[in-house]
């Protein structure tokens, strides 16, 4: 390197003169280029745009009712604001080399278009408290989008239960075949932990739902601001009670990073088994050619590409919520730079979620399943071994001697010893046969939650009422 190479960044730093950022009243030098390229938020935070135009406005109409800001002034700042949002919207905005992030940006434009007038629109406001509350109006937003799209799912998964009937397949331990149970139950258990995802977000959601706006750089300020008018103008449940903790919480990103990473995990499952399902050795399910992927080498091939995915994007969304964290741990109150880097991994992760939730929606609406290969693997009798066991239970036999003598003719039959209906009847009786015919299993599965007929029944009436409700929760959020 040359003493020459050495001087350029701060010769171009010169060059660029002291305009352009908001503290060129402050520092002599224009800054470095390689530390605007290095701080810089603005490639990722202009998706922020529309709430922070939103922020503004309120901010505005909050100066104008306490007297900060003259109604005229308050028009002017309005009609800019107004404005730079259309250019936002059409991409007519110009962004200058100083607009470090959105904010700067805006207020830039709104100060070029409104004047005096514009070099108001910051007064008691720190873009410390602007960006938590930009990004408190983009999460709960989002959230709500994702608990829509975790609905439809949702409703999907429902849909095929509803029109599966009494289609059985093995329950599974351990990945080995158990006891019959209904495809129905196998396709709700997937939608009740879901549910436990919407209910999650809504949690995150109220959580999100406290406006930072009036904390100023996180002292608050001297000027007569009110930050609960500013709150409800924006919908916000409540206003910050601490300054400081205003500006640096970062709990309701994580909080959300946290549900999309559980999420994702819960996607990851049902990914997983999609997978599993759809290989020639089960069998159970055949994709749509629309959801499906080929090779391009080998011609026969038919490939679970979208289950695979959200199997494997849920690896980064656990590290996106992991990266935060590890950020969030040794930051001392209250603002600090290191806040920036709440936005890449949360923008990630709503949208991996959100194009995984689409994609699971689409294959799961229009798969196909094999529900004679379904019972043929639910009808092995060995499957109803427990049940058999049952029977000897009912009878008053302690269930670890019915275990033990129906152990006895399971080893009988996997020793050649005989067939194990037979040898089941041996021991059970004839009700035996009842039980080992295709699907006799289930009619006895009646204890509540249980994957039988009866008990699923009810369950599909309790999920139905629980969609409507969770439906009608995200509606009222909505609003
Ligand atoms: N781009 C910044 C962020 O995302 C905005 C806040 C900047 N505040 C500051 N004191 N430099 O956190």
């Amino acid at each position: 390197m040359t003493a020459d190479d050495g001087a350029q960044p701060l010769r171009s730093a010169q060059a660029a003169g002291r305009s352009g950022t908001l503290w060129s009243g402050r520092l002599e030098a224009a800054p470095a280029e390689e530390l605007m390229a290095f701080t810089a938020s603005l490639p990722y935070d202009r998706r922020l745009a529309g709430d922070d135009i939103a922020a503004s406005h309120a901010h505005v109409r909050g100066l104008v009712r306490v007297g900060l800001l003259s109604e005229e002034d308050g028009d002017a700042v309005a009609g800019a604001l107004e404005a730079a949002a259309a250019e936002l919207a059409s991409g007519d905005f110009v962004f200058a080399p100083g607009d470090e992030d959105i904010h700067t940006a805006v207020e830039r434009r709104v100060t070029e278009l409104a004047g005096a007038a514009g070099a108001r629109l910051h007064t008691a406001r720190s873009r410390n408290d602007q960006v938590a509350c930009d990004l408190r109006l983009f999460v709960k937003r989002e959230l709500l989008a994702t608990g829509r799209g975790v609905l439809d799912l949702q409703q999907v998964l429902a849909g095929r239960a509803e029109e599966a009937g009494c289609a059985r397949l093995p329950a599974y331990t351990h990945q080995q075949r158990a006891q019959p149970v209904l495809l129905a139950h196998h396709l709700l258990a997937h939608c009740w932990a879901l549910a436990r995802d919407l209910d999650r977000l809504i949690d995150a959601y109220r959580r999100a739902d406290v406006s930072p706006l009036g904390a100023g750089a996180g002292a608050g300020t001297s000027l007569p601001i009110d930050p609960d008018a500013t709150a409800a103008d924006l919908g916000f449940a409540a206003r910050f009670e601490n300054s400081l903790d205003a500006v640096s919480d970062r709990d309701f990103v994580a909080e959300s990073l946290f549900t999309l990473a559980l999420l994702g995990v819960h996607l990851s499952r049902l990914g997983e088994e999609i997978v599993w399902w759809a290989s020639a050795e089960v069998g159970f399910l055949r994709l749509d050619d629309a959801w499906a992927t080929g090779s391009s080498m080998m011609p026969q091939k038919k490939n679970p590409d979208v289950a695979e995915l959200a199997r494997g994007r849920s690896g980064r969304l656990i590290g996106n919520l992991v990266g935060l964290l590890a950020t969030l741990k040794g930051l001392p109150l209250a603002y600090n730079r290191d806040l920036q880097e709440d936005k890449p991994p949360l923008f990630d992760s709503l949208a991996q979620m959100q194009g995984a939730l689409a994609a699971l929606s689409g294959l799961l609406d229009t798969a196909a399943f094999d529900t004679a290969r379904m019972a043929a693997a639910a009808d092995d009798p060995l499957l109803a071994a427990t049940d058999l066991a049952e029977v000897l239970v009912g009878r008053g036999v302690p269930f670890r001697r019915a275990h033990e003598r129906i152990a006895g003719a399971v080893r009988a039959a996997l020793a050649g010893e005989g067939d194990f209906a037979d040898l089941a009847a041996a021991e059970v009786g004839p009700e035996a046969l009842d039980i080992l015919r295709p699907g006799g299993t289930l009619a006895r599965r009646t204890s509540p939650g249980g994957g039988g007929p009866a008990a699923v029944a009810v369950q599909r009436e309790r999920f139905a009422a629980r969609l409507a409700a969770d439906a009608a929760r995200l509606n009222v959020l909505d609003k």
